[in-house]
């Protein structure tokens, strides 16, 4: 598709974009899905249901840069079927672990887009990745993978997991 704006911006980037939007939109609603489980009266998690909640806002945000990015270079958004998430798991630890890799997969995901960038020579685009996405990416990987880990050291129920849950409802939100 030609537009006014489009200039050494390839195809590949382009379907790329509208791919990592997917990957973007399917994780706000993985952490949805976890926030409402979290929140159910069997897990009665008000920390962790706020975390992923907003996770789940924060994934959103990044899909809505990448859908201003793509118009922005004259591409052409074009959104996808989101699978339906997972609505279980068996404890705080399974939920908190499944993010961890819900969050690499993502970051591949970033790191395809890199690549495919830097493969038609669009420095643009590698810098918008680079700088808006990867090191942020590799926050959210420290976060979850510490939460893991404190999760783990105080034992992951009983007195342990509601101070650790506590912990995280008193944390301030830092929405990117
Ligand atoms: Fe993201």
């Amino acid at each position: 598709m030609t537009s006014l704006t489009k200039q050494n911006f390839s195809a590949a980037s382009e379907d790329a974009i509208n791919i990592q939007i997917n990957h973007e939109l399917q994780a706000a609603q993985v952490y949805l899905s976890l926030s409402a489980w979290a929140g159910h009266v069997n897990q009665a998690l008000p920390g962790l249901e706020k975390f992923f909640r907003e996770s789940a806002v924060e994934e959103r945000g990044h899909a809505q840069k990448l859908i201003e990015y793509q118009n922005r270079r004259g591409g052409k958004v074009v959104l996808q079927t989101l699978q339906a998430p997972d609505s279980e798991w068996t404890s705080a630890r399974n939920a908190i672990e499944s993010t961890l890799q819900l969050e690499k997969d993502v970051n591949k995901g970033l790191l395809n887009l890199q690549k495919i960038a830097e493969e038609n020579n669009d420095p643009q685009l590698c810098d918008f990745i680079e700088t808006g996405y990867l090191e942020e990416q590799n926050e959210s990987i420290k976060k979850l993978a510490d939460l893991v880990n404190q999760l783990n050291r105080v034992g992951g129920d009983g007195l342990g997991l509601y101070l650790w849950d506590q912990n995280l409802l008193n944390q301030k939100t830092d929405n990117k």
